[in-house]
Parts: structure tokens; C-alpha cells; sequence
């Protein structure tokens, strides 16, 4: 009874105070740590690639405002709670109730207002790069976007010419005007970090602005049916002079017919142009789709494939009305049934008498 050594008067050491001295300490340690990872983190966000267009960058910039404020929110949180969990857990044994606790107003108006004043700052922060990266520039460069199952088609109005890539001028910002031909997809370049849904029945538009040269990756972010993986393209960024020789070189290419050697050239064209590459496999196109027929030896087997019909009506059926013959383990529906309405006559045949010669 003698040895009392720090306790004035108290039978026991005194149980841990909610704002005593340790505690304080412990709450400005969390607090700091919290500010300084929060800061880390938003600095060298470690969570995102470099983005390479300049809308890219502003919505970056967003990510890691947010990803910072995470941060000092989670530290702070976590931390308060795996203090008291530590510091305030009851001895062995105890099983008496807890402090019954009235609150704490200067407590609750600190912890409303921070976050009320916190997120109104992220929702002004982000309206402002969301109003920036949709801002017209004069003069800015128009392509059509059309989506459809399951491809992407590049239309420069400009030029009247299209193609099923994309290419854009370094530096220079592109209005994309984009159209759904059938259900909803979202064309998406996650190097540019833009992401726009596409409808059928109204136009949504997107800008961008390649800031690095290169080649991405452009994909559909909505699922749009059995052929939605396959669903992609992509997008080139090259310097204007480049980017207007391929747009000439387009325009030679459209109104040419094709020289009689050149024909297969051009049958072969037409298929990835028209996205059969997308879901059929044919080794002389490269192709390796798996959602419709192989066609591989096509020009074997279509005469055969309905009796009294020729190899070439087969052909050319089976390509603008695919319903009417569904092979073996297949769906029906799957297939676009507007290749009769997109393609020229012209087109037509040339594919055609491409998909003949396979054999
Ligand atoms: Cu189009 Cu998914």
C-alpha cells in the first residue's frame, strides 16, 4: 500500500482519457501523417499511366485531387480507429458497460463542415475541367464516329472519305460526332482517358486532343452483345502533314476501281473495312474472330451449302440477308443485316468474288 508510484490518490493507474494527454499527441501524429501521405499521394499518383491527351491531363489532375483528399480521409479515419481500438480496449475480464457518451458539439460541427466544405471544392474542381475539356475551339477538326455490332466507322466529312481507324492531328483538338447504327455502346480510349456513351437516337459529341504521337487502343465500354470484346479499333496520333497525306491517300483509294490483279487487295480490304473480321476467321485476312462461321475454304464449300444455289448466290445471301441460312451451331440475329444497304454494288461483288477464291 506504500508504493504508489504515479497515481495521486487513485487505487489503480487512471484509465485512458478520450482527449488526455497521450491522446492528443496521438491525434496531431495521425493528422500530420495523414496530410503528408495525402500529398504523396496525390503528387505521384501511382494508380494511373500517363495520359496523352490534353483532356487526359485536366481529368488526371482530378483523379489525383481525389485520390490526395482519399488518402488523408482514409489515414485520418483508419488511424483515429486502430488508436482506440489499441488504447481503450477493455482489460481481460472486464465485461462492465462503456461510458455512457452525450457527444461532443464542436466535435460534430468539425466533422460536417470539413467534409460539406470538402466536397463542394471536389464538385467546383470538377465542373470546371469538365466544362474546360468540353469547350469548342474555332476551327476544330470534325470526324463522324458511327458505332454498330460490332465495329467503329471514321468519317471525315471534310474529305467525305471513312475508314475503321481512327487518326487525328498532334496537337490539334477533334470534335467527335457520334451516332449508334443499332443498340448503345461507348467508344473509349483509355490512353486518353475519355469515355462517351453512343446512342442511336441522339448525337453525343467528345473532343480530344492527342498530345504524344503514337498508337491506342480504342474500345466499346457498354455491353453491346456477343461481340462487345471484339469491339475495338484504334486511334492514331500523328503530325497534321501525315495525318493529311493518309487522308489523300483515302480519297485516291475511293474512287478507283480496283485493277483486275488488284482485285483480291481490295476484297480483302472491304472485309476488314466492313468488320467481318470482327467475328469471322479467314487466314488470308488475317482474321480470327470467333463469333460467326469460319471462312476459311468458303469458296469450297458455298456451293454445296444450299441445294440448287450457286457458290456465288450463297455468298452473296448469306452476306445481305444472313437470316436466311443459319449454319450449324450459330445464332441467328447475330449478324448485321444492313451489309446490303452500306455497301455499293461494286463493294459487293468485289467481296463476294474474294470470299469465292477461298479455297
Ligand atoms: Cu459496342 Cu460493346
Amino acid at each position: 500500500m506504500s508504493e504508489q508510484p504515479h497515481s495521486a490518490g487513485a487505487e489503480q493507474a487512471p484509465a485512458p482519457q478520450a482527449f488526455d494527454a497521450t491522446s492528443k499527441v496521438a491525434a496531431w501524429m495521425i493528422g500530420i501523417a495523414s496530410i503528408i501521405l495525402g500529398i504523396l499521394a496525390g503528387l505521384f499518383n501511382p494508380l494511373l499511366s500517363h495520359s496523352t491527351s490534353a483532356q487526359g491531363a485536366e481529368i488526371d489532375t482530378v483523379f489525383s485531387l481525389l485520390l490526395g483528399v482519399a488518402t488523408v480521409v482514409f489515414v485520418l479515419v483508419e488511424g483515429v480507429l486502430i488508436y482506440s481500438i489499441v488504447r481503450f480496449r477493455p482489460a481481460p475480464n472486464d465485461d462492465s458497460d462503456g461510458l455512457p457518451i452525450r457527444g461532443n458539439t464542436r466535435l460534430e460541427v468539425l466533422w460536417t463542415a470539413i467534409p460539406a466544405f470538402t466536397v463542394a471544392f471536389i464538385a467546383v474542381f470538377s465542373y470546371r475541367v469538365l466544362a474546360d475539356i468540353d469547350r469548342p475551339v474555332p476551327g476544330e477538326m470534325v470526324v463522324e464516329v458511327t458505332a454498330r455490332q460490332f465495329s467503329w466507322e471514321f468519317y471525315y466529312p471534310a474529305q467525305d472519305v471513312k475508314s475503321d481507324e481512327l487518326h487525328i492531328p498532334l496537337g490539334k483538338q477533334v470534335l467527335l460526332k457520334m451516332r449508334s447504327a443499332d443498340v448503345i455502346h461507348a467508344f473509349w480510349v483509355p490512353a486518353f482517358r475519355i469515355q462517351e456513351d453512343v446512342l442511336p437516337d441522339r448525337e453525343t459529341e467528345a473532343r480530344i486532343t492527342g498530345t504524344v504521337t503514337g498508337t491506342y487502343p480504342v474500345l466499346c465500354a457498354e455491353l453491346c452483345g456477343i461481340g462487345h470484346a471484339e469491339m475495338r479499333s484504334q486511334v492514331v496520333v500523328q503530325p497534321d502533314a501525315e495525318l493529311q497525306d493518309w487522308l489523300r491517300g483515302l480519297v485516291a483509294a475511293k474512287g478507283q476501281a480496283p485493277a483486275a490483279g488488284d482485285q483480291m487487295a481490295a476484297g480483302r480490304q472491304l472485309f476488314t473495312q466492313y468488320a467481318c473480321d470482327a467475328c469471322h476467321t479467314l487466314t488470308d485476312a488475317k482474321a480470327t474472330g470467333q463469333i460467326g462461321p469460319k471462312l476459311d475454304g468458303i469458296g469450297n464449300i458455298a456451293g454445296s451449302a444450299v441445294p440448287g444455289q450457286s457458290a456465288e448466290d450463297f455468298i452473296r445471301t448469306s452476306i445481305v440477308t444472313p437470316n436466311e441460312v443459319i449454319t450449324k451451331g450459330f445464332q441467328p440475329d447475330i449478324m448485321p443485316q444492313d451489309f446490303g444497304q452500306r455497301m455499293s454494288k461494286q463493294e459487293l461483288d468485289t467481296l463476294v468474288s474474294y470470299l469465292l477464291a477461298q479455297k
